[in-house]
């Protein structure tokens, strides 16, 4: 059991950070279209200062056909109109950090657009060309080059190579070329072996950290680098496995896992990330790097974690976990063992823009997250699920390291899990031939204040993109400000006490106590000011520990018992 001990140096920011995913189409709708936009987040800035958080991280702002939300970017350097300008984002850098909050974007370099102008140049540039060569362009199989150059398929379902011909047959009837998608066909993936790629990322990245950024996400992080060959998988895809291998979908496994994948977590990406490591060292600030890195292996995940790589990445196996204590001290252990080895700090993450809110999966009789089965539609009791969810904050925010919040987890929201077919959005939806509903349950517009949509989130009479159900109203962000009993007055108390303590965040001290069948019980810190963390998962009510004060409790507890699916935070001051 790692015991690290020491206090994070004071420009780890990082290390002990609560930072706030703002998926921008959802947040909040200043121009009365019915989608988010950056108007709308700088009027809720100060919501987010009070909240308690230290960073903002967005979701791809950039301009976009929206093919898959903004995961493919048309310009890298530019606002997608519908959200502002860069103008706009620039202010709102300014005024968060007035606020003391930092900006953290995504950066998507995976793939592009399909209308990027890099790729509109390579499709119309002939076979072979330098224009090509900063994609996957590749001939077909088959007599007539009729069949994929390979056997890989999309992650959101369907192949990973779209056929650019029969256009482009020359003269002398050549077929045509087939491009790499890992997603969706308007996101064709970068050849990362081009010095062309690697430069024009560097660039980008300089560019935002020109503006202020503070940090990037970055996307599908363990993706870029290709086997050259492109082999064949020799695998079946693997719908229904609760292990997610790669960024966002349903890709294919190896047969043999023991060799190297041609396009997930292989070696060669590293360097791409020292790279990036070395441009964000050269800004002043302390600019960080968080990766998206979905790996079943945490030894292989911490390799991207080493001093001179990326400063964190998303801790999905814990977003994954079920709702129990074993399999949570499990992943915890994991986690903090992998971490400490080569020095990084851990992070916690409940939820975000790709899959089920928690408070539905909490709710549900099997309670872990697999992206290839949603379980969309199997019943979840919420109130479970939300009592549940607040034990989970309680576990999440005292744990060593830094955590992230979805927007909406401060306000309990539901997954939504009825949304009309015809309005459904998220690629998977299509992809998967209608069998995956996809991620637009998690993505439907927060609630803000009043009675009826759309809830404060854009002007009256506006309609969002996606309609919010009517029993928000008693979970707009007005309504839990004025509950001390709400979720939001939870996480407001939570973050702020988090910030407060030195055994939670002045320290990465952590120690397991002993503690009944299903409790997860540990101290944080040492001394005076040492806290005792106690997270019921049982069905039975449990003794505290006797002398210690209640700091924080996620449920109320008399007696000195802690009821079932609850959490209490202790201290002996
Ligand atoms: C991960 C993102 O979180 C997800 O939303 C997106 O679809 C894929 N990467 C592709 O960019």
């Amino acid at each position: 059991m790692p015991n690290t001990g020491q206090r994070a140096a004071a420009h780890d920011w990082w290390r002990t950070a609560a930072i706030y995913e703002v998926y921008v189409r959802s947040f909040a709708d200043g121009s009365g279209d019915g989608i988010g936009d950056l108007t709308g987040v700088r009027a809720r800035l100060p919501y987010l200062a009070e909240l308690g958080i230290d960073a903002i991280w967005f979701t791809p702002w950039y301009p976009s056909p929206m093919a898959d939300a903004g995961y493919d970017v048309a310009d890298y350097r530019a606002i997608e109109p519908l959200f502002g300008s860069l103008a706009e984002a620039e202010k709102l850098i300014a005024e968060a950090h007035e606020l003391g909050i930092r900006i953290i974007i995504d950066i998507v370099p995976n793939h592009g657009s399909d209308q990027q102008p890099w790729f509109t140049e390579a499709l119309a540039a002939p076979a072979g060309s330098a224009e090509r060569a900063r994609y996957h362009f590749q001939p077909g199989r088959g007599a007539g080059g009729e069949l994929p150059p390979n056997d890989w398929t999309s992650m959101f379902g369907g192949p990973a190579w779209t056929w650019v011909g029969p256009a482009e047959h020359g003269p002398d009837g050549a077929p045509g070329e087939w491009y790499l998608h890992l997603f969706t066909p308007g996101q064709p993936d970068f050849n990362w072996a081009h010095p062309d790629v690697r430069d024009e990322f560097a660039s980008v990245l300089r560019f935002w950290f020109d503006r202020g950024v503070d940090g990037f996400r970055v996307d599908s992080a363990a993706l870029l680098a290709k086997d050259p060959a492109l082999a064949d998988l020799g695998a079946t895809p693997t719908p229904g496995s609760s292990a997610p291998v790669n960024s966002g979908g349903t890709g294919p496994v190896l047969a043999d896992p023991a060799s190297p994948h041609p396009f997930i977590d292989r070696d060669e990406v590293h360097g791409i990330y020292q790279e990036w490591r070395r441009i964000a060292d050269s800004y002043p600030g302390h600019r960080v790097l968080i990766g998206e890195v979905w790996l079943p292996d945490a030894e292989r995940l911490a390799r991207y974690l080493r001093p001179d790589e990326l400063h964190s990445a998303f801790n999905f196996d814990f977003l994954c976990c079920a709702w129990d204590a074993d399999a949570l001290r499990g992943v915890i252990d994991t986690t903090l063992d992998a971490h400490d080895g080569v020095g990084a700090a851990p992070t916690w993450v409940l939820s975000n823009h790709d899959v089920v809110r928690h408070v539905t999966r909490y709710g549900r009789a099997d309670t872990a997250f697999s992206m290839t089965d949603r379980q969309i539609g199997e019943p979840s009791d919420l109130a479970l699920g939300t009592r549940r969810a607040r034990a989970a904050a309680l576990l999440t925010f005292s744990l060593p390291g830094g955590v992230y919040l979805y927007q909406g987890d401060e306000l309990g929201l539901p997954e939504v899990e009825d949304l009309p077919e015809e309005l459904l959005q998220d690629p998977m939806w299509e992809r998967s031939g209608h069998t995956n509903r996809g991620r637009d349950g998690c993505r439907v517009p927060l609630p803000w204040s009043g009675d009826a949509a759309p809830f404060g989130y854009g002007p009256d009479g506006s309609t969002p993109w996606l309609p919010q159900p009517a029993e928000w109203k008693n979970l707009t962000a007005e309504t839990q400000g004025g509950d001390p009993g709400s979720m939001l007055a939870l996480y407001r108390r939570a973050l702020r006490l988090r910030r407060a303590e030195p055994a939670l965040t002045g320290s990465e001290q952590m120690t397991w106590l002993p503690s009944p069948a299903g409790v997860l019980m540990f101290r944080r810190g040492d001394g005076p000011d040492a806290i005792t963390v106690v997270i019921n998962l049982s069905a039975e009510p449990v003794d505290l520990p006797a002398g210690d004060q209640v700091l924080l409790s996620s449920a109320p507890v008399s007696g000195g018992l802690l009821p079932p699916d609850t959490g209490a935070w202790l201290t002996g001051r």
